[in-house]
């Protein structure tokens, strides 16, 4: 077995789709981010979306059962034979307890848990300066990392847009839900010898490096186990 099943834990604005979008192309494994599969949803005003939709604006969560059933389909599809790379799920211990089981019948299992850790006041200021593509989704922050092409993506050239729970009065209901819904599952993956800190503050394409190491590190191992 040579899976990469890894989750990407850490707060509203640790990093995690940023740092996402780079590994899962250079790993080759499927991005599996419910906070994306949730935005796709309340554009294009499905069943889902219409249910999701007024929990993201507040900063809530969607609850468990919805999310569980999207996140299990996700992962019962064939891209998933080489690995998967969880963003932003899970975010309770019910959800956790729900992935296992999900991964129980695939016959798969986690290979790590890598949490980005970054302080509160650095978040707020990460998210309130967010800047996301509308065409290809790529993410940008007005300071820390401007697009080459100012107010368009410098990837497609798409027009940018500020994410409507992006208002500093919702980051901090979205910081606080995570601080007592999500940080439980820091200690229960601690636990379970599976949790990897990394620093979040570091710049961008350091934070990637030392996650590359760190997945490759489980990588080598899951491949040279017998
Ligand atoms: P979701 O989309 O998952 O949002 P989130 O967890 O709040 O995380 P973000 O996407 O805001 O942050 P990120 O860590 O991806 O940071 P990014 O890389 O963009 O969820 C949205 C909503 O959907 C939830 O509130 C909830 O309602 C619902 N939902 C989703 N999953 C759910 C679940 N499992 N259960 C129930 N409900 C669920 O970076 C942020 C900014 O910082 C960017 O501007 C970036 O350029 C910049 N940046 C990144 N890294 C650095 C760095 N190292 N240095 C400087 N700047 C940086
Ligand atoms: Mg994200
Ligand atoms: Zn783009």
């Amino acid at each position: 077995m040579n899976e990469m099943n890894v989750i990407l834990l850490g707060a509203p604005g640790a990093g995690k789709g940023t740092q996402a979008a780079v590994l899962c192309k250079e790993f080759s494994v499927p991005h599996i981010s419910t906070g994306d599969m949730f935005r796709q949803a309340v554009q294009a005003q499905t069943p889902l979306g219409l249910s999701a939709k007024s929990f993201m604006e507040r900063g809530e969560l969607v609850p468990d059962e919805v999310t569980v059933g999207i996140v299990a389909e996700r992962l019962a599809a064939d891209d998933t034979a080489r690995g998967f790379l969880l963003d932003g799920f899970p975010r309770t211990l019910p959800q956790a307890g729900a992935l296992d089981d999900v991964l129980g019948q695939l016959r798969k299992g986690l290979t790590a848990v890598l949490n980005i850790e970054v302080p509160e006041e650095e978040l707020i200021r990460r998210l309130t300066g967010r800047q996301v593509c509308k065409v290809c989704g790529a993410t940008y922050h007005r300071l820390f990392h401007p697009s080459s092409q100012g107010e368009a993506c410098g990837l497609c050239g798409g027009a940018l847009y500020q994410r409507v729970d992006d208002s500093e009065a919702t980051v901090r209901s979205r910081l606080l839900v995570y601080s007592r819904q999500t940080t439980p599952l820091i200690e229960h993956y601690r636990q379970r010898g599976l949790l990897k800190n990394i620093d979040g503050l570091l710049p961008i394409d350091v934070v990637t490096e030392r996650l590359r190491e760190l997945l490759r590190v489980r990588h080598d191992r899951t491949e040279i186990r017998p």
